[in-house]
């Protein structure tokens, strides 16, 4: 087990030019073809202790609500997760979204993510809407988790 000091956490915005963590991306989405869809649109924020990078977010304003920010991704590096760094990321992208003077957070996870939907709802989150079939419309492959076929997204907000 790694050990982990969350004193040492630095959370900042990837540097431009600076290639995205994609190996940690596809850990909270799983589809390469999305995550690119969204990537030139979003800002990129990354987690490091000591100079390793742990965990990543990325932050898309709604189009369709000019208030809101979603955080399209986030994710800790296997070996680190568990130790409160997700959490930490959570609170870092309200305030930083709080900060650039959006009032709504949104997030966005599978019927399946029984672990994400407690963390979220923990920091906040409440669940606001579910769209049926998402996983089976938008993904080529079945997406699997904890043993079942993911098909629902449920989306949450937070008031800032
Ligand atoms: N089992 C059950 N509950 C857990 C677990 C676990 N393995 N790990 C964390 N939790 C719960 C606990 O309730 C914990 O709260 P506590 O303070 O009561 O212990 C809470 O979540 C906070 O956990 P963190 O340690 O902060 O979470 P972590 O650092 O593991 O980050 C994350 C959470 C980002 C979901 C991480 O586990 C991960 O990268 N998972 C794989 C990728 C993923 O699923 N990303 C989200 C997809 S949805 C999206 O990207 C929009």
């Amino acid at each position: 087990m790694t050990e982990v000091d969350l004193s040492l956490l630095q959370i900042r915005r990837l540097h431009s030019g600076e290639l995205p963590p994609l190996p940690l991306l596809l850990l909270a989405d799983p589809s390469l073809e999305v995550i690119q869809q969204y990537l030139p649109v979003s800002d990129v924020y990354m987690a490091e202790i000591s100079n390793e990078v742990v965990g990543v977010y990325v932050l898309m304003s709604v189009r369709s609500t000019p208030a809101a920010i979603e955080i399209k991704n986030i994710a800790v590096k296997e070996g680190f997760q568990g130790k409160g760094i997700g959490k930490r990321l959570l609170e870092d992208a309200c305030n930083r979204a709080k900060e650039q003077g959006f009032s709504k957070i949104v997030i966005g996870t599978a019927d399946t993510s029984v672990m994400q939907l407690h963390l979220y709802q923990k920091v906040g989150f409440v669940v606001k809407e579910r769209l049926k079939n998402f996983f089976i419309d938008n993904y080529k492959e079945p997406v699997l988790e904890n043993g079942r076929q993911a098909k629902d997204l449920i989306m949450l907000e937070k008031r800032l």
